[in-house]
């Protein structure tokens, strides 16, 4: 039985060189945040992007929820694997990141499929609640600030329809989340949520270790039916 592999820096290179379709946009959207002062631990992985995008196809997306815009990477991954007439809502808290990618989703020819939304994501989710309804979302990922991850999850569980998915990013939040006593309140806050949704059952789970923990949470249908005991 294969057991978790420790992924060295030669093994990631060879994971990039063999499944890897990063192209110039993407590259250079990626090498311009990487420049910036916290860019490389607040960009998405090259790879985590491209499995987004996997899963909005294979959620059939077309309207996609990124919560934590930042350059905007995982927003436009997104977008460029969206359902024809499909939609990506990204909310940010600074316009000044989302300036940075605008002209990327631009010269991707997406950028009228992602609207952006300034302001707290909570208030920003609320109002997606009250202008779209429940369970109008295919796909949602979190990624904004940690201490609000319950309350993201839980709105976003509001907002996904039954059988999309709730992506959370971060789940192992630098592997600082096996430490109970750490003082940090972004860890108690994703600790809360890995604790939370082992026991939800209005999910199936999967917490993947890969990146910096990815987890997804696809909402059951009520009926009952297609449920993973
Ligand atoms: C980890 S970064 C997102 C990275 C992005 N998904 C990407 O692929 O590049 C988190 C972003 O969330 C934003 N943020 C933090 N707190 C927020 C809040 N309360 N509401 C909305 N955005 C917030 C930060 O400004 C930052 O740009």
């Amino acid at each position: 039985m294969a057991d978790q592999q420790y992924v060295s820096d030669e093994l990631l290179a060879y994971v990039r060189a063999v499944s890897l379709r990063e192209d110039d946009v993407l590259r250079q959207l990626r090498e311009e945040t990487v420049a910036l002062p916290a860019g490389t631990s607040l960009q998405v992985m090259a790879e985590e992007g491209q499995f987004l995008a996997l899963l909005v196809g294979l959620t059939g997306g077309r309207r996609v929820l990124d919560v934590g815009t930042y350059t905007g990477y995982s927003a436009l991954c997104m977008a460029r694997a969206l359902a024809r007439g499909g939609r990506v809502i990204t909310c940010e808290l600074h316009q000044r990141w989302a300036d940075i990618g605008a002209p990327y989703w631009k010269r991707a020819g997406v950028a009228d499929r992602i609207d952006l939304r300034i302001g707290h994501a909570a208030d920003t989710l609320e109002k997606l609640l009250a202008e779209y309804g429940p369970g109008s979302f295919d796909l949602v990922f979190i990624d904004a600030d940690k201490q609000n991850y319950p309350v993201y999850y839980e709105l976003s569980l509001a907002l996904v329809r039954e059988g999309g998915l709730v992506v959370a990013d971060n789940t192992l939040f630098f592997g600082r989340v096996v430490d109970p006593a750490d003082p940090d309140p972004q860890v108690a806050a994703v600790r809360e949520l890995n604790t939370r949704l082992l026991e939800d059952d209005r999910v199936d789970i999967s917490l993947l270790p890969v990146a910096d923990g990815v987890t997804l949470a696809r909402k059951r249908p009520t009926a009952g039916c297609n449920r993973v005991a």
